[in-house]
Formats: C-alpha cells, structure tokens, sequence
C-alpha cells in the first residue's frame, strides 16, 4: 500500500480514538456532576432557628401588657424552600424603652396553648390550671407545670422584635431544646 493510501486510514484511526476518549470521559464526568446537582441541596446547611423578625416595638403598649405574635419563618429541607410557614407563636412585652420580655406560649407542662388573662394579669393554662406570673415564673405552687414559660432571646433593631423562635421538651423541669 502506498503512503497516500495510508493517510486516511491513520485520520481514521485517530479520530475514532479520540472520540472514544472524549465519549467516555463524558460517560463518567456527566453521572458524577449530575449527583453533584441532585445532592446540592444536602450540602447546604438549614437553619430554622436564626432569628425572626415577629413585629416593631410600636405594636407593643407601654404599659407592658403581652401581645401574642405568630412565629412565621422560612423552612428549607433537602430541596425545598418554603416562606412564611407558621412555626409557633410567643407572647411579647415591652419591658422598657427599647427591651422586651419574649415567652413561647407552648405550656411546658404538655405542651397546650397558654392564655394571657388581662384580669389577673397573668397567664393561665387551661388544660390543668397552671399559672403563670408576667415574667413567666409558676404563680400558682400548685401548678403542675415543672417550670416556667419558656423565656426566648429576644433584640430589638431598629425598632423592630427579632426572635430567636425555640421549642423545649415538655413535662422536664429543664429547658432542654427540641
Ligand atoms: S398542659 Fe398546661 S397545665 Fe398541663
């Protein structure tokens, strides 16, 4: 065969070889940086326990009487990120010019929904009559709640009640978060 002949058979040949290699680098690096698309989100850290923006310091009285607020914030999971979901709500007063006293409403005895009795100026938890003082000490020695309404970090910026919204088991005299 002469060396014309063979010129074409050699593009041939390398052609084919480079298609092979780079067909099958794509077989290998497409799968991997598709899991690394699919997996992203499980790298990403979630975090629903920052602090929340619940209402400005103007909605509370001065006279330090409770108002009870939503806790709305932002839940992400693996792949989801969802606004505004209700997680909870807190009873917040206004303790000075620019303080507030910020107390989950979740009774710490079982975890019903604690009142706020304008009359007694106090809390009171239906379910099995715990009471509860402003501050949210036990009033009442007989209450069966193990320990006080459960205090949360609390800063006011700019006239406005941040939260750092938390739950704690129930039933414990220790406020142990959940
Ligand atoms: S759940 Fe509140 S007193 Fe039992």
């Amino acid at each position: 065969m002469t060396e014309p002949d063979q010129a074409p058979d050699r593009r041939n040949f390398v052609t084919k070889a480079a298609a092979i290699v780079v067909g099958g680098l794509i077989s290998v690096v497409a799968p991997v940086a598709g899991l690394f698309t699919v997996f992203d989100p499980l790298r990403r850290k979630t975090d629903t326990r920052g602090l929340v923006r619940i209402t400005s310091l103007s909605a509370l009285p001065d006279s330090g009487e409770p108002r009870k607020f939503p806790v709305l914030d932002t839940l992400v999971d693996a792949w989801n990120r969802t606004e505004n979901v209700p997680v909870g709500s807190v009873y917040i007063q206004k303790t000075g010019e620019n303080t507030v006293r910020v107390l989950n409403t979740v009774c710490p005895h079982l975890g019903c929904s604690v009142g706020y009795n304008a009359a007694s100026s106090g809390y009171f938890c239906p379910c099995h009559k715990s009471a509860f003082a402003l501050d949210g000490s036990i009033a009442d020695p007989k209450s069966p709640s193990p320990r006080a309404m459960d205090a949360l970090e609390a800063e006011v910026r700019d006239g406005e009640v941040w939260v750092r919204f938390q739950n704690f088991r129930k039933g414990s005299p220790d406020k142990i978060p959940v």
